[in-house]
């Protein structure tokens, strides 16, 4: 029997993407799925998909920004499924894309609120329903290969998919000892709809230039590229793979590696200098105390 089975998954912006192809590849390994999503319609799409293949399934409406709401979620997913083993803290956006000086409040406060915060409450609010069984369980975060080297005019995006790299460092050690395993899901670009985020900006992130910013020759190639991603029901499959084999990072393109390779070189040689340098040379063999 699988490590899942029986189990319950909430996974917040599951009615599409990547939070339904994880749904849909946890309940095919006989998973209770909570479903949580900003998107009433296609919340109620996916569940219904979800439901033909003989999946469990909960939803409820979620906007991730709102601490409040995912007390809520974790309230009725309790109420339903009695445990709570795993968080997908999964919804994002997009946000604006441009010069530095192009982004405004609004639009930083956006993707801020939605792809750090959002992950900071899910783990808030699911973690102690996780700790109270002692069963241990499971965080897995989507970040993005933006958040493991920068990409150039989508610095909200990419400030916020690094940070969600670093939550992860974090609380994969501060969660060992409970028995929670931390895994951080770093796609490139998958056919999704995340290059049309502005369909769920709520009013108070309006943001009057974005319509110039969609219009951009960077929005256009972004678009393009996700329509030339990989298929989305990959990205599930990938995830169940990498989580029996306990990974923290979890990658769906290998193809990157270079990229990777080229920084790590990087920043070790970046270490290298400064360990040559006259400055430093009293800690150079100092031993290093963990927090
Ligand atoms: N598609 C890619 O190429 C790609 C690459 C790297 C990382 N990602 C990440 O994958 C995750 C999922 O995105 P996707 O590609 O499936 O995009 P998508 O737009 O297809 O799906 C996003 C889902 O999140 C929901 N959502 C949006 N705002 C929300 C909010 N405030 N509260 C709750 N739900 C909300 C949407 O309704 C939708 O169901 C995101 O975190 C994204 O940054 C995507």
């Amino acid at each position: 029997m699988s490590d899942f089975a029986g189990k319950t998954a909430v996974i917040s912006g599951g009615a599409q993407g990547i939070g339904l192809s994880i749904a849909t590849a946890l309940g095919e390994q006989g998973m209770n799925i909570v479903l949580a999503d900003i998107d009433q319609e296609n919340l109620q799409k996916a569940a219904l998909e979800l439901q033909a293949r003989g999946v469990s399934v909960l939803t409820v409406i979620l906007d991730v920004a709102d601490e409040v709401q995912w007390q809520v979620v974790g309230q009725q997913a309790v109420e339903r499924f009695g445990k709570v083993h795993m968080v997908v803290n999964n919804a994002g956006v997009g946000g604006d894309s441009g010069s530095i000086e192009s982004q405004n409040k609004n639009g930083w406060q956006w993707v801020l609120d939605v792809n750090l915060m959002g992950v900071v409450y899910g783990a808030k609010a699911i973690v102690p329903l996780i700790k109270q069984h002692g069963e241990g369980g499971w965080v897995i975060n989507v970040a993005s290969m933006a958040g493991m080297t920068g990409v150039p005019y989508s610095g909200a995006y990419t400030a916020t998919k690094a940070a969600v790299v670093a939550l992860s460092e974090s609380w994969a050690g501060e969660l060992e000892r409970k028995g929670i395993r931390v895994s951080v899901l770093c796609p490139a670009f998958v056919q999704t709809r995340i290059y049309d985020s502005e369909r769920n900006r709520p009013e108070q992130y309006q943001s009057d230039d974005w319509d110039i910013m969609t219009e951009s020759s960077f929005s256009k190639r972004a678009k393009h590229l996700v329509e030339n991603g990989i298929e989305v029901s990959i990205v599930g499959k990938r995830v169940v793979e990498a989580l029996n084999a306990g990974e923290l990072y979890i990658f769906t393109h290998p193809n990157y590696r270079p990229f990777m390779q080229q920084q790590s070189a990087a920043i070790d040689a970046a270490f290298e200098r400064a360990e040559k340098s006259p400055l430093l040379q009293h800690i150079v063999d100092q031993k290093i105390d963990m927090l």
